[in-house]
């Protein structure tokens, strides 16, 4: 298995481009399989989950051209209706071809994702939601069995706002019969930005971005040009990064407004983030201030940072609180962290960290995708060492990291296991 070996102690600097935004593109390109004709897509990433989607969608039937920096996608027909068990269980976002085959097809059977390594993961408000369109669930050895004459629009409240969740209803309801009224819908950009290609297809949808959306069904969707937004936690990652290292680095194409809660939260640091047209200007000369942290819904502090903050706050004066609210199990790189010299505690949903000078060097193991993100930024700040393993977490949701960090001046490279 492959490592990153990282010598720390170098700020970094100089300028990185932010690349697609995954949790972007894989329901965008789930969307697909809505669309009557070919899409072409660009800026999407190249990583592990991207693979899975499309491997996913091949199965299913569509015929995936990759010109030069584009993506080309069309289903002349739907082949199957079933996401199997072996693809699913590598990627759970597989259940975003839930909705769409509901939608197209009237049936489909999808391997039920189980938890992973943050949580139970469960997609009940997705079922609900979709037996209250009008189709038929049941879950049978394991998965997703549902069928629909034709889904029909409805009133949906979910219990708590949840981003896929959102997704699967929305584009389900675009070919409904009538219009779907769904509040407590999740706000993350990714879920404007699947809304606008589905529009840019078609669809009739007000109030993405918002708790409460409105979707008039239509006859049939046709295939578009879209580019995919920018990858936020990305560039979050990136700003975390500069900020640990005591860098000065310019990150192109990040936009503060996708991370309002995280720029706050690095200013109140003592991080200087200044927006330009084109990126994010991030400069910390000056230290780091302890700072408590608590994960929300956007607009509040994304999950998907909570590990990579918590990284910072331990080379940070004083002491910080980190909450996680979102997922009852998101410090697995807790443990790792404190092998580097790190001093945390965690109680209940809660990590206690108090500031130490320095970090040391070690051997660690990533154990999800967020996680080893915040063993990496550990590693640049560190004296010495780290060696990071099990990165096959990492390259599901980062395209090109080590390149991405050596030209900011990190000393990082791969090295390729046998295993
Ligand atoms: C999406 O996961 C993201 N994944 C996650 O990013 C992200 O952490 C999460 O949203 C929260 O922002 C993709 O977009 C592919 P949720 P999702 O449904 O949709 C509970 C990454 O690192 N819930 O919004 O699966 C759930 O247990 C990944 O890129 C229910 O109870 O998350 C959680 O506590 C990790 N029942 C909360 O809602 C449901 O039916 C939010 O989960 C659905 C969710």
């Amino acid at each position: 298995m492959d490592k990153l070996v990282i010598t720390g102690g170098v700020p970094l600097s100089g300028e990185v481009t932010i690349s697609g935004a995954k949790n972007a593109a894989l329901p965008i390109l789930a969307s697909t399989l809505l669309y009557r004709g070919t899409s072409v897509f660009s800026n999407i990433p190249k990583m592990g989950d991207i693979a899975t989607i499309k491997k996913l969608l091949i199965w299913l039937g569509a015929s995936i051209e990759e010109r030069s920096d584009q993506t080309a996608v069309e289903f002349k027909k739907i082949n199957r209706q079933d996401a199997p068990y072996e693809m699913v269980k590598t990627m759970r976002a597989s259940i975003l071809v839930l909705g769409p085959l509901l939608a197209r097809c009237g049936e489909a059977r999808v391997s039920l994702p189980g938890g992973c390594a943050i949580g139970a993961r469960p997609v009940n408000l997705t079922l609900s939601a979709l037996e209250r369109m009008g189709a038929e669930v049941k879950i049978v050895q394991g998965y997703i069995q549902a069928k629909v004459k034709k889904l029909k629009g409805a009133k949906i409240v979910f219990d708590t706002p949840t981003v896929t969740g959102t997704e699967n209803v929305m584009m389900a309801a675009t070919l409904a019969e009538g219009t779907t009224l769904l509040e407590n819908a999740a706000c993350e950009p990714e879920i404007t930005d699947l809304a606008r290609c589905l529009s840019l297809a078609g669809a009739s949808i007000q109030g993405a971005g918002t708790e409460t959306m409105t979707i008039q069904g239509v006859r049939e969707l046709h295939g578009v040009d879209y580019s995919v937004m920018p990858d936020r936690i990305e560039a979050g990652t990136f700003m975390i990064a500069g900020a640990i290292t005591g860098g000065d680095i310019f990150i192109r194409k990040g936009k503060s407004r996708d991370l309002k809660a995280v720029t706050y939260k690095l200013q109140e640091a003592g991080v200087e983030i200044e927006e330009e047209k084109e990126g994010l200007c991030v400069k910390a000369k000056k230290g780091i201030q302890s700072v408590d942290v608590k994960t929300a819904p956007f607009p509040g502090f994304p999950t998907d940072l909570q590990a990579q903050m918590a990284a910072l706050m331990t080379l940070a004066r004083g002491f910080s609180i980190v909450t996680e609210t979102i997922f009852e199990n998101r410090f697995n790189h807790v443990a790792e962290l404190v092998r580097m010299g790190a001093d945390i505690r965690i109680n209940g949903n809660q990590e206690v960290i108090r500031g130490v000078s320095r970090l040391s060097g070690a051997q660690v193991m990533a154990s999800d995708l967020r996680g080893s993100a915040s063993l990496v930024l550990a590693g640049l700040a560190a004296e010495g060492e780290t060696q990071v393993s099990r990165i096959y977490h990492l390259d599901r949701g980062y395209e090109k990291m080590e390149e991405k960090f050596s030209r900011l001046g990190a000393k990082m490279m791969r090295t390729r296991g046998a295993l």
